[in-house]
């Protein structure tokens, strides 16, 4: 398959991440296909999508037509069939092996024997995901960041089985979204989480440890590293949920350095789980 042969993408999952992905292939001119299990996910995923789409509007990066057909070519379903004909499908569900390898054994037996299979996974094994179906040199994984219309970078990485001409093809795809890539190979965390994961744990710690106040360890990062968000505000915006996985993985494949600060899992098992629950390190209205 080449680039020119993409026509119709598929997304699984209208989450974060995925509501992204398919906004922003869909503004690339590609039509989309985006799934979830319940309508009201889909639905919120919309949702997601005309705030972000408005919010380009509002800063000259899109006009209100460019927006408004972008809108248009994004098809929402619960119903896994209806990515039959899709050329390529980026999975976005949750970060859990079972859950992936159901999600690619259905995309397999659903979709075209040309069809690339890709995942948005952050830390999982592509390899291991690409085991359950029968063209495990067509997958590959395309890490996107969040927020994912306006990150330039996706992190193409590759699984034991991946032929040269998807992974050209991966790339191809994500430049044509306008992003920019590199290349990991299938590791733990690939380039970034793997460190991206102990910045935010160290963060983290330091905090408990009574280094500085939240607003000062973040302040510290920011102003003496020039990042755009310090660790605990990059912790509260990506999910501290999303955040405990991701060490959890990376503990379990890489060992103790790896372990995720004892602050995280608590406020994970008391359900502040950052930004989108209005309580993490900070507090949101
Ligand atoms: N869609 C469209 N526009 C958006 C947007 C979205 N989803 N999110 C933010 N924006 C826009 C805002 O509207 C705003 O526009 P104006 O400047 O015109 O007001 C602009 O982006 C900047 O946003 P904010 O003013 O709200 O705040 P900011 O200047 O701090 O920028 C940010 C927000 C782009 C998120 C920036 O803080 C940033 O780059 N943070 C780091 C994010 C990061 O590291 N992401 C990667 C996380 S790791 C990951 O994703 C991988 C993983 O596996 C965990």
């Amino acid at each position: 398959m080449e680039l020119d042969e993409i026509d119709t993408v598929g997304v699984v999952g209208a989450g974060t991440m995925g509501n992204g992905i398919a906004q922003v292939a869909a503004s690339a001119g590609y039509d989309v296909v985006m799934r979830d299990v319940e309508q009201r996910f889909v639905s919120a995923g919309f949702d997601s999508i005309d705030d972000s789409l408005d919010r380009l509007v509002a800063r000259d990066e899109l006009t209100r037509r460019e927006a408004d057909s972008a809108r248009d070519r994004i098809d929402g379903t619960t119903d896994l069939d209806d990515l039959a004909d899709c050329d390529l499908v980026v999975e976005a569900v949750t970060e859990e092996m079972g859950v992936k390898q159901s999600v690619f054994t259905d995309l397999a037996e659903t979709c075209g024997p040309e069809t690339i299979l890709a995942t948005n996974t952050s830390t999982l094994s592509i390899t291991t995901i690409a085991s359950v179906v029968d063209r495990p040199e067509r997958v590959l994984g395309l890490h996107f960041m969040n927020p994912v219309p306006v990150m330039k970078g996706v992190e193409v990485v590759v699984g034991e089985k991946t032929d040269e001409k998807t992974l050209a093809l991966g790339h191809a795809f994500a430049e044509d979204l306008g992003k920019e890539t590199w290349e990991a190979d299938d590791k733990p965390g690939f380039v970034v989480n793997r460190i991206l994961m102990p910045w935010i744990n160290e963060g983290i710690r330091a905090y408990d440890e009574g280094v500085a106040e939240e607003a000062d360890i973040d302040r510290g990062m920011t102003l003496g590293t020039n990042v755009p968000m310090g660790p605990l505000e990059l912790a509260d915006h990506i999910g501290l949920d999303v955040v405990l996985d991701a060490s959890e993985t990376l503990h379990e494949e890489l060992g103790d350095r790896y372990q995720p600060a004892y602050l995280l899992k608590r406020k994970v098992a008391a359900g502040d789980l950052g930004k989108k629950t209005g309580a993490g390190f900070y507090k949101y209205d």
